[in-house]
């Protein structure tokens, strides 16, 4: 059965792509009053949605992209929620081929900011808006509130803002959603965001793992600590679904569906291109990096199974204070995931810097603290951070953040030498520890790094005594020459 053709100019936004992404986000513009075109590829999809969901309010749904296009009120606002890709750049022409200057293309995907940017680029000399989308919060975030995070021309946030601050999550009276700067700017922080979930979740991977091999807890009885420490600056959402996770039981077998779950964690790549971007950058993400590679090493089945068996030389646990050793683990996880986070931020200035956008920092930890996968209590400590001082350097030397660190330090230098003496992986607080001490050294090994590119490659060094770039000349008795 067709659909019969729809008004013209009679619906507020569109979205194109019913998939449970798509249909939920169609579903909570028309919760909240708008007026929704709905479109899909194949149209079952949209009838089905339709079937679904069609007593929940007016939707407008259209068969072809012709009717999609024309039963937009202009300025026109289409949202894409397809998978990332290239089916995204075939239905973004699609659309601009139907489109008039002015109009508004929304890619609410996960796409690679770069992508974006040519896409932005690519529409703006056509006249049309290009806005990609940064949304997190999965299914639910999507129908109930999610994060958002719009880049593009902030002539397209005055048409398209209101809209999307109206359906995002919302703390108190503040929407979840702001606009975060042109071109690829939404999509980099929704990346980063990515990132730090990465972070985040391995952190909490490394504390539950330690509690078990170290104290022999079961994973109810893990459960039960992170309830505890979801009370405290720990509250977040990943540590609450942490909690859930870990007290399911399996409804086969009565056991702990955890040991049942097969150790091996899968991505889609948003963590990878965080690590990526920020090595182009040259910025340290050490803990996204870790937890990136962390899931690489859980999902290598050929080296893990070379490796059976290797000699650990290790001391075997044996905790005599418990609950000192518990909390080692809280403070060793908390300062852990401060470090990921100030890495993350580090890396949106840096990017801010080399494709000026203008982020604030503040707002984008505003935005974070309802709706998306990492909101935490601890962001509205970093949203202060930043109204305080916008240009932060290192959100660690904060001096909320800066205390909270000093005080967990002798838990995380415990913990962390602990686990390496009894042979437990823990990448992400070991290297976001060696981090914080590789900032706060007065001298780096790097002195070294510079001698040796001198003398292999005369790459030059400077010198602490005076300006100027100086090559020693090795092989002529340590003759230095003044470079031009
Ligand atoms: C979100 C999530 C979302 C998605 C991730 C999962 O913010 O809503 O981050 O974007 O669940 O892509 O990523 P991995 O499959 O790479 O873990």
């Amino acid at each position: 059965m067709s659909l019969a053709k729809p008004t013209p100019s009679s619906a507020d936004i569109g979205v194109t792509g019913m998939g449970v992404m798509g249909s939920n986000l169609a579903r909570n513009f028309a919760r909240h009053g708008h007026k929704v075109a709905i479109h899909n590829r194949s149209v079952e999809r949209t009838q089905a949605a339709i079937a679904k969901h069609g007593d929940e309010a007016d939707f407008i749904p259209c068969e072809t992209l012709d009717d999609f296009v024309a039963a937009l009120q202009p300025p026109r606002c289409a949202i894409i929620m397809v998978k990332a890709g290239a089916a995204t750049d075939a239905v973004i022409n699609d659309l601009a081929d139907r489109m008039d200057p002015g109009d508004i293309i929304v890619d609410c995907g996960n796409s690679l900011f770069t992508d974006t940017r040519r896409r932005e680029a690519a529409m703006r000399e056509r006249g049309l808006h290009f806005v990609g989308c940064g949304v997190s919060g999965g299914e639910e975030g999507a129908l109930w509130g999610p994060a958002i995070m719009p880049g593009g021309s902030p002539e397209s946030y005055k048409r398209l803002g209101p809209m999307l601050e109206s359906i995002s999550a919302h703390v108190g009276e503040e929407p979840c959603c702001t606009h975060v700067g042109a071109d690829g700017a939404g999509h980099f922080v929704k990346m980063v965001h990515n990132g730090i979930e990465y972070a985040d979740m391995q952190v909490i991977g490394e504390a539950y793992d330690l509690l078990r091999r170290a104290l022999g807890l079961s994973p109810a009885q893990i459960a039960d600590i992170f309830a505890e420490w979801n009370e405290g600056d720990l509250d977040s959402y990943l540590m609450e679904i942490s909690v859930e996770v870990l007290r399911q039981v399996d409804t086969e077998t009565g056991k702990p569906l955890v040991d049942l779950i097969v150790d091996a964690a899968g991505q889609k790549g948003t963590g990878a291109w965080t690590t990526q971007t920020a090595l182009d950058l040259g910025v340290p993400v050490t803990g996204i990096g870790e937890a990136t590679f962390a899931r690489g090493l859980s999902s290598s089945p050929a080296q893990r199974h070379a490796a059976r068996g290797f000699a650990a030389e290790a001391a075997e646990w044996d905790i005599e204070d418990a609950d000192a050793f518990i909390e080692d683990v809280r403070q060793a996880l908390y300062a852990s995931k401060v470090v990921a986070y100030s890495q993350g931020f580090n890396e949106i200035q840096a990017a801010a810097e080399e494709y000026g956008w203008d982020i604030k920092l503040g707002d984008m930890a505003r935005i974070w603290r309802g709706g998306c996968i990492i909101r935490a209590a601890f962001l509205a400590e970093i949203t202060k951070a930043f109204e305080k001082t916008p240009d932060l350097p290192l959100l660690i030397g904060d001096d909320y953040f800066y205390a909270k660190i000093v005080e967990a330090l002798p838990h995380w230098r415990r913990l962390v030498s602990l686990a390496a003496l009894h042979g437990a992986p823990v990448p992400v607080f070991a290297s976001s520890l060696s981090y914080y001490d590789g900032l706060r050294a007065d001298r780096l090994p790097a002195c070294l790094i510079q001698g040796q590119r001198d003398f292999f490659g005369a790459h030059t060094y400077r010198r602490v005594d005076k300006e100027g770039a100086f090559h020693t000349l090795w092989a002529e008795e340590g003759r230095e020459e003044v470079e031009a």
